[in-house]
């Protein structure tokens, strides 16, 4: 499995969740941690036990320790049911200072949207109205290859999306939707991310094989062209809000967006390429060296001497130490280094002209004296752009939990009563939460004198993913009585279903409404496409 991201993470705190600070809402998903593995699989069954681990095990960030950085937080950040993130930053730094950025999600066309899709519509409509570029997309080559629906399947359910993303409030003038299948741009591009994709990587990330149909494959540089599409008419921050599931395809994407740029920044010391851990000896051997009494530089083999001396010694202690003896006399300078990719040699040249002081060209790198890394990455980008290339900077993601079914267990479009669809209609969406599992104890009487569990209860998921809304009094009002003992389950489940009508009742009546502006939209959603749907190999 490639990762390129630096786990730079794996040492922060793991989040507590503290019912005192603030509602938990992951739906009592501890009660099996530790009892199975993690495996984030896009086309599986997937449920996560443990949350945590995630970050632990795949590099994913927790969501908290950014809310700060990002600008009034959706609901859905607050109460942590947007959990974790990969290398979110940069986009909360674009929102913040209301630079370019760009929202991009897809949906597979399987069956009727229902209230876990709300989450990712609710999430690009956030990021819509606060400046993001939005765009929402039908996967139907992936339903079509990977989940085997035909055509006229596809047809159906995708109007259901749109209407729905729509009736939430996406602004189809601001933003654009569209479907893989007719999107030439987006084949276009995945055609060429294809050639960045190595079908061994797929058997590592996806457990592809001998029997993986090609239209399958294809669906996953379609995605990978997906997500890259915002950045087509330019580079900016791009943040794709998924479930966990989804971040197989995230890693992908972000190997294949750097992959396919025609230079790499690094920072460097000498002549000779180091790796990151060869890098920090690089670092701590020049800052102790550097400020001796007179101004005379840092020579490689003081720093090999000094490395020994002063340093554990590890896996990289030794390979810096033997680069720094080949190097012998020559100096020690911190640089940043611009290394050739997919360079065309024009591009190359062009680079070597635009950068500003003190410069040595290499046969496939260049070095900066007088440069900071930041400015160096923006100069390639550029550098690229002007020559041809797209200079993609690598994608962003967030996750969502996934909410617990209504009868227990996985929520599951194949189970209707495990889910509330956005097309139920809204007597049964009021019955189905009426039936709903509870957190409750067995009587009334336990109730009161222990309070229910909030935490393990899918109607207070209801509350908090959902029906109280941008309400955080009334959703820690909803916790704070129920596990306090005050709130039962009889009521409370009267008061979440009556809501639920309600939304029901208001969302279907504003997606009549855009029928009329789905309409007007140049998407075709009556494709006379003819073919075979895959066996979902
Ligand atoms: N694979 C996604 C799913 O199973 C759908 C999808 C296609 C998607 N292209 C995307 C999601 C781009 C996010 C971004 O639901
Ligand atoms: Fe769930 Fe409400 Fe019962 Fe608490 S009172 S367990 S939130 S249904």
């Amino acid at each position: 499995m490639t990762r390129d991201t630096p786990r730079d993470d794996s040492d922060e705190e793991t989040p507590t969740d503290d019912p005192a600070a603030r509602p938990a809402t992951d739906g009592g998903s501890d009660v099996a941690a530790g009892a199975d593995e993690v495996a984030l699989d896009p086309w599986g069954s997937s449920t996560v036990s443990d949350y945590r681990k995630l970050f632990d095990e795949f590099g994913i960030e927790s969501f908290d320790e950014l809310l700060p950085e990002v600008p009034s937080p959706h609901y859905l950040m607050r109460r942590g049911v947007i959990f974790g993130h990969r290398d979110y930053r940069p986009v909360a730094r674009a929102l913040r200072e209301g630079e370019d950025a760009a929202v991009l999600s897809g949906f597979m066309p399987t069956g009727d949207p229902h209230i876990g899709h709300k989450l990712v519509f609710d999430e690009i409509i956030w990021h819509q109205e606060r400046g993001a570029d939005a765009y929402g997309l039908i996967a139907d080559l992936e339903a079509h290859s990977a989940r085997g629906l035909s055509w006229d399947e596809i047809d159906e359910h995708a109007r259901d999306y749109l209407l729905s993303l729509l009736a939430l409030g996406f602004d189809p003038e601001e933003g654009e939707l569209y479907r893989q299948s007719t999107n030439r741009e987006v084949q276009d591009l995945a055609f060429e991310l294809g050639s960045k994709a190595r079908f061994a990587e797929f058997e590592g990330i996806y457990g592809f094989d001998g029997e993986t149909s090609v239209s399958h494959m294809q669906s996953v540089v379609t995605q990978m062209a997906d997500i890259l599409y915002p950045q087509l008419d330019e580079p900016k921050p791009t943040v794709i809000p998924v479930g966990p599931d989804q971040d197989p395809h995230m890693r992908l994407a972000r190997d294949v967006a750097a992959r396919m740029r025609y230079f790499k920044v690094t920072e460097a010391y000498a002549s000779f390429e180091a790796n990151a851990a060869e890098r920090d000896h690089l670092a701590a051997a020049y800052a102790a060296l550097r400020d001796g009494e007179d101004d005379s530089p840092v020579r490689c083999a003081a720093a090999a001497d000094w490395i020994e001396a002063e340093m554990a010694a590890d896996a990289a202690h030794d390979s810096v130490v033997d680069k720094l003896r080949a190097a012998g006399k020559e100096p020690l300078r911190p640089r940043v280094r611009f290394l050739d990719r997919n360079a065309t040699p024009e591009a190359f040249d062009a680079l070597i002209e635009a950068i500003p002081g003190e410069k040595r060209r290499y046969e496939e790198h260049i070095d900066a004296f007088d440069m900071d890394r930041a400015d160096a990455e923006d100069l390639a980008r550029e550098v690229e752009v002007d020559h041809g290339g797209f200079g993609f900077m690598a994608p962003s993601s967030i996750y969502h939990r996934f909410m617990t079914g209504l009868t227990g267990g996985k929520m599951s479009s194949s189970v209707p009563a495990s889910h509330i669809s956005l097309l139920d209609d809204p007597e049964d969406g009021y019955d189905k939460v009426k039936s709903a599992t509870t957190g409750g104890r067995e009587t009334a009487e336990k109730q009161r004198e222990l309070g229910g569990e909030a935490d393990d209860c899918p109607v207070y998921e209801l509350y908090a993913y959902l029906l109280a809304g941008d309400d955080d009094e009334f959703a820690t009002e909803v916790y704070e009585e129920c596990v306090g003992g005050e709130r039962l389950c009889g009521g409370c489940k009267e008061q979440a279903a009556e809501l639920m009508r309600e939304f029901l009742e208001d969302h279907q009546e504003k997606r009549e409404e855009m029928e009329a502006v789905l309409d007007d939209l140049d998407i075709d959603l009556d494709t006379d496409r003819r073919g075979v749907a895959g066996d979902g190999h």
